[in-house]
């Protein structure tokens, strides 16, 4: 059976490495077609709008949309209807990809990377599970008004019981299959929305009696993430949250350039985009880490596209490279270390090829 990915390039760093991820790819050997999209800026100067309506049929129509990071400066100061990031998250809506996968593991050989002493982080392998497609970066009302001659901002948390029970679910489960250890996050002792998620996620856990279940406040989270961060298996959030959290989580592990994600929907089909953005200012040098990329094509082997095998390849492969110190100018130690050599992005994805 042929597996239908659309490849959406996108801004800045996620168009320079998406040719070298096809490259890996296409090495593997699989049933696999490509269409590809835009979205971001570079759709909002072709189409006048981020997220083109062939772009998001296209990405209805796939298995899985294989995406690279949108933005840059360029577009910055667009009103917020009209900016790159409203493409992706209009993409993530009408996709319903209410389910982020963010793993943040340590491939040992990156210990010395971390701004976390190494035993701390040594073995770390822990997954945020974020809500995507709710609570404040969609909830209405939004904007900002004038208030009699001074303006005021304002954003709506909301979250519906389904929209909770759904997330809780794909968390539970996926717990399951790791150390069978749930941490739920919120800010119940303020938040009204929130209260009602950790309600629904403890009725939830009824579901799944063998998982263990732990809730708490999001800025203890944050502070356990930094001081003991290999107390976590499973952590399952709403989406402002998990989009702090997984950046912090991400860092924890040496570097953004690393970390890949799944966001996916109830049929399984799903975006699978670095946790890095379109990083500007290091665009078009061939220096970016094309790793989380390729670590997220990996991801959608898996999750979207059941090639499972070839998942684990493209992962062993990136594991060996970095054994053989082959490292981006974001993964070198700080201090030079023997047997290590800095690479361009091009070298990168060679290196991983060559370990296929
Ligand atoms: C992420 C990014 C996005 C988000 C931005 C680019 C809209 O930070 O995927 O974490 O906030 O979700
Ligand atoms: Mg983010």
């Amino acid at each position: 059976m042929t597996h239908r990915i659309l490849v959406i390039p996108g801004d800045g760093i996620g168009a320079e490495v998406m040719p070298h991820v096809l490259r890996v790819l296409d090495t593997l050997d699989l049933d696999l077609s490509f269409e590809s999209g835009e979205l971001g800026g570079v759709a909002i100067d072709r189409f006048g709008t981020p997220l083109p309506t062939p772009t998001l049929e296209a990405a209805r129509a796939s298995d899985a949309v294989l995406l690279g990071a949108v933005g840059g400066p360029k577009w910055d100061g667009l009103p917020m209807e009209h900016r790159p990031e409203k493409g992706l998250l209009g993409l993530r809506a009408g996709l319903d990809a209410f389910a982020n996968l963010r793993p943040a593991m340590l491939f040992a050989p990156l210990a010395d990377a971390s701004s976390l002493r190494p035993e701390l982080v040594a073995g770390l392998d822990m997954l945020i599970v974020r809500e995507l497609t709710g609570g404040i970066y969609f909830g209405e009302p939004r904007g900002v008004e004038d208030d009699n001659g001074r303006r005021r901002g304002f954003n709506t948390d909301v979250y519906t019981e389904d929209e909770i029970e759904r997330i809780a679910r794909v968390a539970f489960d996926l717990a399951g299959k790791r150390a069978a250890r749930l941490t739920s996050v919120d800010k119940a002792n303020v938040l009204e929305v929130t209260q009602l998620w950790r309600t629904v996620v403890t009725e939830v856990h009824a579901d799944f009696p063998n998982i263990e279940l732990d809730h708490l406040y999001v800025d203890n989270a944050a502070m356990q993430l930094v001081r003991a961060p290999k107390q976590f298996d499973v952590i399952v959030t709403g989406n402002l949250f998990g989009d702090i959290l997984s950046d912090a989580a991400a860092m924890l592990t040496g570097s953004l350039g690393m970390l890949p994600s799944a966001s996916l929907n109830a049929k399984g089909q799903g975006i699978y985009e670095p946790v890095h953005g379109s990083a500007p200012d290091i665009a078009g040098r061939n220096v970016a880490n094309p790793l989380a990329t390729i670590l997220s094509a990996a991801m959608m082997l898996r999750y979207s596209l059941g090639e499972a095998d070839a998942a684990d390849r493209v992962e062993a492969a990136v594991n060996t490279v970095l054994e053989d110190g082959i490292r981006t100018a974001d993964i070198m130690p700080a201090e030079g270390a023997d047997g290590v050599r800095k690479v361009g992005t091009e070298a990168m994805a060679d290196a991983v090829i060559g370990a296929l």
